[in-house]
């Protein structure tokens, strides 16, 4: 239920024409109703970037668990799936504010921007490597083979997973995804399933970085353990969603991003002829069609939101890509111009949850493409419109991106 005034418009997020065309739907959400009703998802939504800007920095609201298909379940079901509750409720952007912190301190150093520039020649080599098994084909689907893969070999890199595991991390992550959309009940079990597995094989890596510490995030937290700083229920959670969080997310940046350069061939000229506007370029495609679409709060009390009063305890989805594309921050915002200056975008967040693998995504981001154009001068699309998947509440994927090069 919803007790906000006359000066809030409710909107429906799902029909046809809104899946088809988020940005325009929230083009006209942010002209007519800063703060929103969204009554099928029972949340607020906040469109403006001076208002999400504001709320993503705001104490007084908490980051909300994104897995609320979980609360919509019958009593049954949800005692069935708690395991899987329970352990997204670990998950570092979902604990408390003390807990936050510790999980914050013990996993900052992997991520600062000398220990990513130390990543730099594995990522170049694992996109080598990547290129050369579908170079004799002449062609490729850029998701399957290059987008999904990459970041998914860095991260089970980083957390200290062997290579030979790699495609069955993927295939979990992949499982794990509709608990943050709209799955059903069976795609939910397998979900938990699948989390479950990979839990379990997280424990017999930690047992063996226990015995014999290396230099990675396992070991790290191995190292906490003994100290009595986390719990192995803890780190191996926290593992979970640095695989989910570090593999689905850059490999959309990555997809998403190409289509941008093929919907834009000047830039593309562009860029082909000056790479050292890559970085540039990564950032207006976070701008432009950042992967995460929005991020959610919960109001611990009583806030002010674009000029209305939201009571405690009320959900409310940011929505990051309205934010990005706010004609009031940036000049012809739908227009993708790798030479943009300004503002920064609101792609990886603000404040006390900032994406801590920004650096290490736009690093990725950064050399996977700008391979990609060095070895594929005649890089050319496969497809007649690209295949967009929604994804819940709001916002897209690719399901496949044909190319020929
Ligand atoms: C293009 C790629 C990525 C995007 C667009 C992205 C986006 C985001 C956003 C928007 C948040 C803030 C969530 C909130 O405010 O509630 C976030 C948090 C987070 N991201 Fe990323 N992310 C990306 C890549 C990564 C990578 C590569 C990793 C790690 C390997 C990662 C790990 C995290 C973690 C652990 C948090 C929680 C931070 C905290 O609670 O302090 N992300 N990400």
């Amino acid at each position: 239920m919803s007790d906000h005034g006359a000066t809030v418009r409710e909107y429906d997020l799902f029909t046809p024409e809104a899946l088809a065309d988020p940005d325009g739907l929230l083009h006209r959400v942010r002209a007519e109703s800063p703060l929103a009703w969204l009554p099928q998802l029972d949340a607020y939504l906040l469109t403006r970037y001076a208002d999400v800007n504001a709320a993503l920095r705001d104490k007084r609201m908490d980051s909300a668990n994104m897995a609320r298909v979980l609360q919509r379940l019958t009593p049954a079901e949800q005692e069935e799936l708690a395991p899987v509750r329970r352990s997204i409720e670990m998950w570092m952007g979902h604990t408390v504010p003390a807990d936050h912190v510790r999980f914050q301190q013990l996993l900052k150093r992997y991520f600062t921007p000398a220990m990513v520039d130390r990543l730099r020649p594995r990522v170049r080599e694992f996109t080598g490597e990547l290129l050369d098994a579908v170079a004799p084909k002449g062609q490729m689907d850029v998701v399957r083979d290059l987008a999904y893969p990459l970041p998914a070999n860095v991260i089970a890199e980083l957390l200290g997973m062997p290579v030979t595991d790699r495609e069955q991390l993927q295939a979990w992550s992949r499982d794990i995804l509709p608990i943050f959309g709209d799955g059903d009940l069976q795609q939910l079990r397998r979900a938990q399933r699948s989390m479950l597995e990979m839990h379990d094989y997280l424990r017999l890596i930690a047992a063996e970085r226990r015995r014999a510490p290396r230099e990675d995030v396992l070991s790290t937290f191995m190292a906490a353990e003994a100290e009595g700083i986390v719990t192995e229920d803890e780190a191996v959670a926290n593992c979970v969603l640095l695989l989910f969080a570090g593999h689905e997310t850059t490999a959309n940046l990555i997809a998403n991003g190409l289509v941008l350069l093929f919907e834009n061939p000047g830039q593309l000229a562009r860029l082909r002829e000056s790479p050292g506007l890559m970085p540039r370029a990564v950032e207006e495609m976070l701008r432009c069609d950042g992967p995460a679409g929005v991020v959610g709060r919960v109001t611990t009390e009583p806030v002010e939101l674009a000029g209305s009063t939201v009571p405690a305890g009320r959900h409310v989805y940011l929505a990051l890509m309205a934010a990005n594309r706010d004609p009031e921050v940036f000049a012809d915002p739908d227009v993708f111009d790798i030479t943009r200056e300004g503002r920064r975008h609101l792609g990886f967040g603000m404040g006390t949850y900032y994406c801590l693998g920004a650096a290490l995504a736009r690093m990725e981001t950064d050399e996977c493409l700008r391979i990609l154009l060095e070895r594929c001068p005649e890089l050319r699309p496969a497809y007649e419109t690209p295949q967009w998947l929604p994804t819940a509440p709001i916002g897209h994927r690719l399901g496949s991106l044909p190319v020929t090069f």
